[in-house]
């Protein structure tokens, strides 16, 4: 298959990898690993124009669109008006990512389950007593902020005065805010796929935010992730899996019946485990980063007919091996508030790596400002993943630091014990 790839990041590097077909790849910088597998590719930022002239050339039997801003920039919707088929949401469909106030709305709306207690604000007329109203609350910008734009009440925000003054300071460069009921329990991403009639759910993955052990820090893109060889989590079992499935399901029929358009892509639901059930905290119109790479490298289907099936609508059922995968992510030091480049030396691992912000120079590999590259342990059991994982990262050279803790059995009894706190 001839496949036009959008993005330039980790993620789709692990995208290309397991497209396995003749790539042809659009990014803004140079991503080595994702170079190294297309047969030609375009380095610039995203000019639709640009993109169109490519594809049109190339003729691809899909496009595939990485992350989330050229869905928002409608790179579908202009992709399809030159007849280009693409794996990847209309700009009204991304809206379910983009806009979480349409994501609420569209919720109460089909009365769809699992939606914490939550109000939408277009001014800041009623946010103070709506906030003493539901006491513990979060504060969420209604558009895309690169995940740093959620703040908590009693964690980023210590007062209502506080938190009143960030929903002011939100309302100036946003059309809404949302304030919406603080939620305990553990989190789980369920990354599905969609042909807009039919969904097909992937295994649950656990990403880590936090920049330090322990989760501790600032928020980050996503230290690391895990996945467990019975494609459950620790804290988790079957039915709060099926659950998941189950409100992404009536999201897609949702999305259909809203906009009379298929939703043609990956709807990726971040959901926490609370002690009254499996709530949503927000849908990605897209594969997770670090979150895909724990799921196509042990992918049984073909990936590239999975994205053909999705846009032909006969999407089936996707499979993978009983295998742990362990994700760890190297950053520059600083990360993610002054991160330092510098330079970045790999050596050989039997780690997968896949590439982020990094630019390769004549002399060598170079960090840029974000994180820099992902190493994917694979094994039959989540220690031994680990351990792939750990190894590969310990050998990296560079001024450069990531999370020993992911996947080892230590903050994996936590995140149980954390569950088992919640019940009692
Ligand atoms: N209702 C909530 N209760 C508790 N924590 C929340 C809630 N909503 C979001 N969070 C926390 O904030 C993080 C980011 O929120 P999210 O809705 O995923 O937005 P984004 O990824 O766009 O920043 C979540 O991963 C979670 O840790
Ligand atoms: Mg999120």
């Amino acid at each position: 298959m001839r496949v036009l790839l959008l993005g330039q990041g980790a993620r789709e590097h692990c995208i290309a990898e397991a497209l396995n077909s003749e790539l042809y790849s659009f990014m803004k910088t140079r991503n080595p690993g994702i170079m190294k597998l297309s047969k030609e590719y375009v380095i610039s930022d995203l000019d639709l124009k640009k993109l169109g002239k490519f594809a049109k050339r190339i003729n691809p039997d899909f496009a595939f669109i990485g992350p989330e801003g050229p869905l928002e920039k409608g790179a579908v919707d202009y992709l399809k008006s030159l007849e280009i088929e693409c794996f990847g949401p209309t700009k009204s469909l991304a809206r379910i990512e983009t806009s979480k106030a349409f994501m609420r709305r569209l919720m109460e709306k089909y009365g769809i389950d699992g939606a914490p207690e939550s109000k939408v604000f277009s001014s800041i007329e009623g946010v103070d007593e709506y906030m003493r109203d539901i006491n513990d609350f979060v504060v969420k910008p209604d558009g895309l902020t690169g995940g740093k734009g959620v703040k908590v009440f009693g964690e980023h925000l210590k007062s209502i005065e506080e938190a009143l003054e960030y929903s002011k300071e939100l309302l100036r460069s946003h059309d809404f805010v949302v304030i919406e009921e603080r939620l305990d329990g553990e989190e789980f991403s369920l990354q599905c796929v969609s042909d807009g009639k039919h969904l097909a759910a992937t295994i649950p993955v656990q990403d880590h935010k936090r920049a330090y052990e322990d989760d501790q820090g600032p928020n980050t893109g996503g230290m690391g992730s895990y996945s467990i060889e019975n494609h459950l989590l620790p804290f988790l079992k079957k039915k709060d899996v099926e659950k998941g499935e189950k409100i992404t399901k009536d999201i897609m029929k949702a999305l259909y019946k809203e906009t009379g358009e298929y939703y043609k892509g990956v709807l990726y639901g971040g959901f926490i485990l609370t002690k009254e059930g499996v709530k949503l905290l927000e849908y990605n119109a897209r594969f997770g980063d670090p979150e895909v790479m724990n799921i196509l490298p042990i992918l049984k289907n073909n990936f590239a007919e999975i994205c053909s099936d999705v846009v032909n609508q006969d999407l089936k059922k996707i499979e993978f091996e009983k295998k742990a995968t362990v994700c760890k992510y190297v950053v520059p030091e600083g990360y993610p508030l002054s991160p330092v480049p510098g330079k970045l030396d790999i050596p050989e691992t039997e780690a997968k790596v896949y590439y982020a912000s990094v630019d390769l120079r004549e002399d060598g590999l170079y960090m840029t400002r974000s994180r820099a590259a992902a190493f994917v342990g694979i094994a039959n059991t989540i220690d031994d993943a680990e351990k792939i994982a750990q190894n590969a990262v310990e050998k990296v050279r560079g001024n450069v630091f990531y999370r020993k803790d992911i996947g080892t059995e230590k903050l994996l009894r936590k995140r149980v014990e954390h569950m088992k706190k919640l019940r009692r």
